[in-house]
């Protein structure tokens, strides 16, 4: 057995995920996030997730200098999105997308299969990433199918 970066990959690859939209607001005012898996739950009471964010991301800063953040769980309809937050520019992700501002003033996008509104509570550097823990403030969630992750691969599972 070999451990090196592609192993992990292949290894971590094989753990199914959910989709999410991690998202802020910068310090213009403007909508920032990206697509993230790395998201948990982390404690019930109170209510608590966390992501991982890659260090070397402009969202890492952003994230941090809003001090708040919102997850949306992508459904199956919003493989588009997940692409869009991956590769596309911070300038071209938000423009033409229909979104709500949560409590915390952090964009909620329209049509999330769930949302959870946070408050940055702790961040601790974890290798190249950042594990960003937020105390939830408000959420919500609607019935419907979950975008998965799996094998470096969009899934839409039958539901
Ligand atoms: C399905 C999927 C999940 C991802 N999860 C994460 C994640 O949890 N943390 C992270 O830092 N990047 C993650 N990424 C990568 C970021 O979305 C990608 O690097 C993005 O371009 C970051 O943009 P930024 O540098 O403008 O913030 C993921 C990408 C995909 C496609």
């Amino acid at each position: 057995m070999t451990l090196n970066e592609r192993s992990f990959r292949d290894a971590m690859a094989r753990f199914a995920t959910g989709v999410t939209v991690v998202a802020a607001v910068d310090p213009a005012g403007n909508p920032c996030g990206m697509t993230a898996n790395s998201v948990a739950s982390v404690s019930l009471v109170p209510p608590m997730v966390l992501v991982c964010v890659d260090q070397e991301s402009s969202s890492h800063d952003l994230i941090m200098d809003a001090g708040a953040f919102a997850v949306s769980v992508l459904g199956t309809e919003h493989e588009g999105m997940a692409r869009r937050f991956a590769g596309k520019s911070q300038e071209e992700r938000f423009p033409g997308l229909r979104y709500e501002t949560g409590t915390t003033g952090s964009p909620i996008l329209e049509g999330a299969l769930a949302w959870l509104d946070c408050r940055v509570w702790k961040c601790m550097t974890a290798g190249d990433h950042t594990i960003v823990i937020g105390e939830v403030q408000d959420c919500g969630a609607r019935e419907g199918a979950p975008l998965v992750f799996f094998k470096g691969s969009f899934q839409r599972p039958v539901w």
